[in-house]
């Protein structure tokens, strides 16, 4: 099972990773989009750090939902209201939770993808988050999500062609570039990986 603690060391360790590559994700959004991916990400996430660090967060549901909450006041973009709405999603179905297996994660992550399908109405290939989070989930339920299936399933978003997001202005242009949001995501599970131990 995976405790809360487990679930607040890996959040934890995502905003450390979304701010430690903020410039990474700006020079992929540079290259396909308006160059604030990064920006736009690591002004949310140290706006949690700081918060999460005053609060008393009671369950899992109250985790995600704090995240979501942070990320949908301070991060601009697409990217803040699609990672909020997953991220509301997945509380929703986590109150009260003290611990989840992986596979209730796994349906956690799955309402997730939903939200943010709904929202953003993309569709897989599209080349946007949506494409490391269907994968990355797949593997989650597989028993095989591992720091290199992560980055592979990343890289396997640069031949895709943009139809959604601004990147979709490019038209071909776009294809040979990662996409910025998928490398994003990519972070969060591997540091999913790297706290919770799968
Ligand atoms: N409709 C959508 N559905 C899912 N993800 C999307 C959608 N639109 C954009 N994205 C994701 O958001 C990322 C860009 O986030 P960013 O923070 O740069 O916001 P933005 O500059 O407003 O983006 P954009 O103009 O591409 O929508 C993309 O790389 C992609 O992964
Ligand atoms: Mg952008």
């Amino acid at each position: 099972m995976i405790n809360q603690s487990q679930i607040q060391a890996w959040l934890q360790d995502w905003a450390i990773q979304i701010v430690d590559n903020k410039d990474y994700l700006s020079d992929l959004d540079n290259a396909i989009g308006d160059g604030d991916h990064g920006f736009n990400m690591a002004k949310g996430f140290s706006a949690y750090q700081e918060v999460r660090a005053t609060k008393e967060v009671p369950n899992i549901g109250e985790e995600f939902k704090l995240l979501a909450m942070t990320l949908l006041s301070k991060v601009g973009g697409a990217s803040g209201p699609l990672y909020s709405s997953a991220f509301l999603a997945m509380a929703k179905e986590s109150s009260d939770k003290s611990e989840v297996s992986p596979l209730e994660l796994a349906d956690l992550f799955e309402l997730g993808l939903e939200a943010i399908m709904k929202r953003g109405k993309a569709v897989p290939f599209d080349k946007t988050m949506i494409d490391c989070w269907k994968p990355a989930i797949e593997a989650l339920r597989a028993n095989e999500l591992t720091i290199e299936k992560v980055d592979e399933i990343v890289e396997a978003t640069a031949p895709m062609k943009a139809l959604k997001g601004r990147a979709s202005y490019l038209g071909d242009r776009s294809i040979g570039h990662i996409d910025p949001g998928s490398s994003s995501s990519g972070l969060m599970f591997k540091s999913l990986i790297k706290e919770v131990g799968l």
